[in-house]
């Protein structure tokens, strides 16, 4: 790859870097530079460069503003102790990012060149590392499908594009715990692209969410296509809940939910916890009920974005409940810490998920 360095001393208007990356907020503050690398059918993957972002030059026929053929991965960069930056499990995004691509008929991307991607990136652009409490170096992978062309097949050009943005909490509320609306909208079908990570998947949510926040709430839950009964995952994460007999249970990967990489975490912190983790359909009914029993005792949501972050209330056209005091429980605490213990290299990283 190709290194221009550039830095902007003033990237907000009327605040200096040191002031925007005190109070980040989530996405909307940018760093410097930005990967890129071309794909066509005859070079393959080349032209990769690391060059300060800017905007895009598109042709308005490419086929990713007509057809949504685009895909993403979302991960973090983490400040350790001793100064140097790390990485959590980023073999498991560039594993995610090309099962996505394969379901978009896109071209799969060498997991090494993911990698080393995002180690320039950050390495470029460490000194936007947000110095607010909990703050990291938000990731974004992402690829487009650039070809002019209107017929409806798969382009025969693409972008791999790599941003980064200082990130400090996803929910603007602040509020110790989550409340969500039980959408009426679908997000996935089987046979669908549930399980990939592709721009549509949001866009379909789009309406929903709004319709979540309109209410008041923080995220919207999609329930099962078929029957409309059992819970599959908020907009931007998926859920666990925690139960008074020592059992945790989160909805199986039935491939209409996206495989979390930090649900996959979560299963294996919380069975080194000792906790009996099922991968079980669950039903709103029936969390309602547990809920109302006390055999529920917490709900939390996990992704990248959103680390583990409880869920207090849960809202729809049938009514509302709360689950548990309605505030954050003590396994969603205890495992939240562990995670960001091994993610921030305070907790011992036993299995080797911090590069
Ligand atoms: C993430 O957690 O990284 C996500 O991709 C969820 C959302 C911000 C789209």
């Amino acid at each position: 790859m190709q290194f221009e360095r550039i830095s902007h001393p003033a990237p907000v208007p009327g605040k200096t870097r040191a002031e925007a990356i005190a109070n980040p907020g989530f996405g909307t503050l940018f760093t410097d530079h930005m990967v890129t690398i071309d794909w066509s059918e005859d070079k393959e993957w080349h032209n990769a460069q690391l060059a300060p972002r800017g905007p895009l030059t598109l042709d308005p026929a490419a086929s990713v503003l007509h057809y949504a053929q685009e895909i993403f991965e979302g991960l973090k960069a983490y400040r350790l102790e001793d100064g140097t930056m790390a990485l959590f499990r980023p073999r498991e995004n560039a594993a995610r990012f090309n099962r996505s691509a394969d379901r978009l008929a896109m071209p799969n991307l060498p997991e090494d060149a993911f990698v080393a991607a995002l180690e320039a990136l950050v390495d470029a652009d460490k000194d936007w590392f947000p110095t607010v409490e909990g703050g990291s170096l938000y990731l974004r992978p992402f690829m487009i499908a650039t070809e002019a062309f209107l017929g409806v097949r798969p382009a025969k050009e693409y972008k791999f594009i790599l941003i980064a943005s200082p990130a400090g909490n996803y929910f603007k509320s602040g509020a110790p715990a989550v409340s969500i609306w039980v959408s009426d909208y679908t997000r996935a079908a089987p046979g669908g692209t549930g399980a990939a990570k592709c721009g549509g998947n949001y866009a379909a949510s789009l309406v929903p969410t709004r319709e979540a926040f309109d209410r008041g709430h923080d995220q919207v839950l999609f329930l099962d296509a078929a029957e409309h009964r059992y819970i599959e995952e908020l907009g931007g994460m998926n859920l666990f809940f925690v139960f008074d007999d020592g059992r945790i249970l989160t909805p199986p990967l039935t491939g209409t939910i996206l495989p979390g990489i930090t649900r996959d975490s979560i299963i294996d912190l919380a069975r080194e916890e000792g906790l009996d983790v099922v991968e079980e359909m669950y039903t709103l009914d029936q969390w309602r009920e547990d809920a109302a029993s006390g055999k529920l005792l917490e709900t939390f949501a996990c992704g990248t974005a959103a680390v583990v972050t409880p869920v207090g209330k849960v809202a729809g056209h049938d009514g509302e409940f709360t689950i548990g005091s309605g505030g954050p429980g003590q396994l969603t605490s205890k495992l939240r810490e562990k995670l960001t213990g091994i993610q921030r290299g305070t907790a011992e990283d036993t299995r080797g998920w911090v590069m």
